[in-house]
């Protein structure tokens, strides 16, 4: 599905603000600004909204606040490309082709990132996915905070257990394991942990190869399974994306973390590891997730902000993903509304952790309906309090908008410096995660703010789905191709 085609309304929308941009019409050039505003909040008692607007000012980007965070960006990435200090890692994936409709073969997926570990069958003919079996396995605190050896010998069970009920316990397999932390990578198919990232924080992973370690462990079971390529979820998300339409040049997740990555040239590329005169392009990783954990977005902190890292597993690092990353933005909604409390602008605290990002587009799903009645009930349970009011209610829709805003806005600024760095004529944006599909309208803000800040460049966000799992099994396939066609791994 391609989200630019959704609704009209949306492209109509673009039309109007780029004309505004280029400054067709002879347009004021504080109308760009406010252009960046989230809706306002509309109380009967006035005074309240406008102190509430106040307290929130801090969270609302303006234009041109998000045209600095991309020149930050641009520099970061900069720096991070020639191997010099940087918040953004800039991985070479060392994945240098995209699906050309030959992938062919069975191979094993497993994506791990979430609390839920999935392995899957996959079947290619022709570029096409034949057949597909997905088995999910919980993943336990014990297991998620433990020590990493018991994490591996877990998945590994699982890929047994999987296999078996498949009954294909005996046969030889391929796997590509799609691995969604942020990783060294030596070559398509080894890399080591750099750091865990949003519910993950298993002990003794230091310097471990985690492809090495997956296949000692599935060895260890005597199972014929092979880890031919590891890959994190956005260059699965790119690959299943190119799948489909082929002039997609960049992969992004907007779930539970959030991350992208992008063909660039590659003799903009210093980390390689083997020779490679006859890449052309090749995926990096970006790992916008930790953009900022050098300082370089402290002018965008809040105090909110600070209340989030705090609480978060892994606090003073992945800064931008505390921005936007489904794992976040419940609690931010719960400190903001706080903090509203604290100035009695709000009658009651939500508790912690009652609200979750689920909430967030909730709220903003009956704001856009013009209701209140589930944003009500919502609200009381997690405020054990009757006492809160349609216009309370209003409130917390209106927080919910400005968090998303400033969501949307910050993936935007980091799309719209990818689009202008590529400098394409058309480039097709492939996006998976629970806050993209799930939030009412992130995918309308972004189309706008995106087209606001890429004036010159064309785009279309599509939904790209399961980069990890049929993703996955597409870049193991594409390691065969060129494998067969003689070209030396990477
Ligand atoms: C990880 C990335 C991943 C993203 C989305 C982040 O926390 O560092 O590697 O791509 O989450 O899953």
């Amino acid at each position: 599905m391609i989200v630019k085609d959704m609704s009209a309304a949306v492209e109509n929308q673009r039309t109007v603000e780029i004309e505004l941009v280029n400054g067709h019409g002879g347009a004021d050039p504080r109308k760009w600004e406010d252009l960046f505003l989230p809706t306002p909040l509309k109380l009967e008692n006035r005074l309240r909204a406008q102190k509430i607007e106040a307290r929130l000012s801090k969270l609302m980007l303006c234009g041109s606040t998000l045209r600095r965070v991309g020149e930050v960006f641009e520099k970061e990435i900069e720096a991070g490309l020639r191997q010099q200090p940087s918040s953004l890692q800039m991985e070479n994936t060392y994945v240098p082709e995209l699906p050309d409709g030959t992938e062919e073969g069975s191979f094993l997926a497993l994506d791990l990132g979430g609390t839920n570990f999935r392995v899957l069958f996959l079947e290619l003919k022709a570029g096409q996915l034949l057949r597909e079996k997905v088995k999910h396995y919980h993943i336990n605190d014990a297991l998620r905070l433990g020590p990493g050896e018991d994490l591996f010998n877990f998945l590994a069970d699982c890929v047994q257990d999987f296999l078996v009920s498949q009954s294909i316990e005996k046969e030889t397999f391929s796997l590509g394991f799609t691995f969604s932390f942020p990783m060294r990578q030596h070559s398509i198919s080894s890399g080591e942990l750099i750091t865990w990232t949003k519910s993950f924080n298993c002990g003794g992973m230091d310097g471990v190869d985690v492809a090495a370690l997956l296949q000692r462990c599935l060895s260890a079971r005597s199972l014929d399974v092979t880890v031919r390529v590891l890959l994190n979820d956005t260059t699965g998300t790119l690959v299943a994306g190119a799948h489909i339409d082929r002039n997609v040049g960049i992969g992004v997740i907007l779930g539970t973390g959030s991350n992208g990555c992008y063909m660039e040239r590659a003799s903009r590329v210093l980390h390689w590891e083997r020779p490679h005169s006859a890449v052309h392009d090749v995926c990096i990783d970006i790992e916008w997730g930790a953009f900022g954990d050098n300082g370089c977005l402290d002018f965008l902190r809040t105090e909110f902000d600070d209340e989030v890292d705090a609480k978060s597993l892994l606090a003073a690092s992945f800064t931008f993903e505390k921005y936007i990353g489904g794992k976040y933005l419940g609690d931010l909604l719960t400190f903001t509304l706080s903090a509203l409390a604290r100035d009695g602008l709000f009658p009651a605290d939500p508790n912690f952790r009652k609200l979750q990002t689920s909430h967030v587009s909730l709220f903003e799903e009956e704001s856009c309906a013009g209701e209140v009645s589930r944003t009500l009930s919502a609200l009381r349970e997690a405020c054990n309090s009757d006492l809160l009011s349609t216009a309370d209610a209003l409130v917390a829709q209106y927080v919910a908008h400005v968090i998303s805003n400033r969501a949307a806005q910050l993936v935007s600024v980091c799309i719209s410096t990818l689009l202008k760095r590529m400098d394409r004529p058309y480039v097709a944006v492939a996006v998976d995660g629970s806050v993209f599909k799930h939030h009412p309208r992130i995918a309308k803000l972004m189309n706008k703010y995106i087209a606001l800040l890429a004036p010159a460049h064309q785009f279309s966000l599509m939904i790209a789905e399961d980069g990890s799992g049929k993703g996955s099994a597409l870049t193991a396939a594409i390691a065969a191709r060129m494998a067969t066609r003689g070209v030396a791994r990477l």
